[in-house]
């Protein structure tokens, strides 16, 4: 059998580029790997577990090389991404990137138009739509299995380590970083329908004594339709697992109701030395000896096929930025103490 095979790129060679990279490592899609990362460390540690064909610590050397088909970026901090973004659709890249799409709509909208002036793969790194778990929650609401919609719940908790990273970078709110996951996942599930009306409210007693940074926020949408989605993130738990992350998902319908426990407690280890953990419990995912326990690998392997096979992607740009929309929204309506009307 033969197919055709891209050469890839990928900036930021982090925890989630890392797992990118294998992906794309692993993939007979692949031809070429390109790795930017600017960390010493990382850039050795990923050397010696993937046959890359360079690195390099300037990514425009990425974007200057014909020869590369797509990139995806996961480099942090996510405010300085979108010259990247900007330059790699400029160059005709198909294009993979971390959530946010952007750090504003204008520049949203600036991306938008270059992936349709220039007929590009663009896709963003929303996960959950490739969780199985999450994947049921789509189908039971989409086949109608569950009547109407009534409302729809996601409180979603991370640790504060993973906090404490996110919160050292950047000043995006918990509704930005944690909460989008929650809002474009409910969106999807729940189209055509279309967001009208966004409340949210914020609360912080750890770590806004140190930073700007709140520790958790709720978000209640309204859909055009009148069903109602309840999202809460937060990112100071205590150490559960390394980068544990929990979620509470609820899906009320005419018809039938959806509860999904996805707070990895089904496994659990204890040890004289941490107490009780509860491993294979990050969002992306991790790696367990030949098989990998999450969804970011299937993720990254669909990106390669839309772009192997000119297959369509299934988050697009437009979705996010109607997820962004949503989640400026909540951070305005938090900050105002009153609803926002979406036009
Ligand atoms: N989809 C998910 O489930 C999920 C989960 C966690 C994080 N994320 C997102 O993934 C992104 C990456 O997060 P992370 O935890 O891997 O971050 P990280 O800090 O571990 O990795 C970022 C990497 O980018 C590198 N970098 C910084 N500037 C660079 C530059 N100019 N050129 C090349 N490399 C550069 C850093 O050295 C670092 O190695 C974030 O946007 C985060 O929000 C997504």
């Amino acid at each position: 059998m033969s197919y055709k095979r891209i050469n890839v790129a990928v900036i930021g060679a982090g925890w989630v580029g890392g797992i990118r990279i294998n992906a794309c490592a692993s993939s007979p899609l692949v031809n070429e790997l390109h790795i930017a990362e600017i960390n010493p460390d990382r850039t050795k540690k990923i050397a010696d577990n993937c046959n890359a064909t360079s690195f390099t610590t300037n990514w425009k050397n990425l974007i200057d090389n014909e020869s590369i088909d797509a990139i995806i970026i996961a480099s942090t901090p996510e405010s300085e991404r979108f010259p990247i973004v900007r330059a790699a659709l400029k160059a005709k890249k198909h294009v993979m990137i971390e959530k946010p799409i952007a750090p504003t709509l204008r520049e949203a909208d600036e991306a938008i138009k270059l992936i349709e002036v220039n007929n590009l793969k663009f896709t963003i790194g929303y996960t959950r739509r490739f969780d199985p778990k999450y994947a049921f929650i789509n189908k039971s609401l989409k086949s109608g299995k569950l009547g109407q919609p009534v409302t729809c719940l996601i409180s979603r908790n991370i640790t504060r380590e993973i906090g404490n990273k996110i919160k050292s970078r950047s000043k995006m709110s918990p509704a930005a970083m944690g909460g989008t996951h929650s809002i474009d996942f409910l969106l999807w599930c729940l189209q055509p329908r279309l967001p009208v009306k966004v409340y949210s409210q914020q609360a912080g007693k750890l770590f806004n004594k140190i930073s700007e940074t709140p520790d958790h926020q709720w978000i209640i949408v309204t859909m055009d339709d009148g069903t109602t989605i309840t999202a809460g993130s937060g990112w100071v738990l205590p150490l559960g697992h390394p980068q544990y992350s929990q979620s509470w998902i609820e899906v009320i319908g005419t018809e039938g109701s959806l509860t999904v426990d996805d707070t990895h407690r089904e496994v659990s280890i204890n040890t004289t030395k941490h107490g009780i953990r509860y491993p294979l419990s990050s969002m992306p995912g991790e790696q367990v000896d030949h098989v990998f326990a999450g969804a970011m690998v299937d993720e990254t392997l669909h990106f390669l096929d839309a772009v192997a096979n000119d297959n369509p992607v299934l988050a697009t740009a437009q979705e996010a930025r109607l997820v962004m929309e949503v989640t400026i929204a909540a951070d305005l309506s938090a900050k105002r103490g009153e609803a926002i009307y979406l036009n």
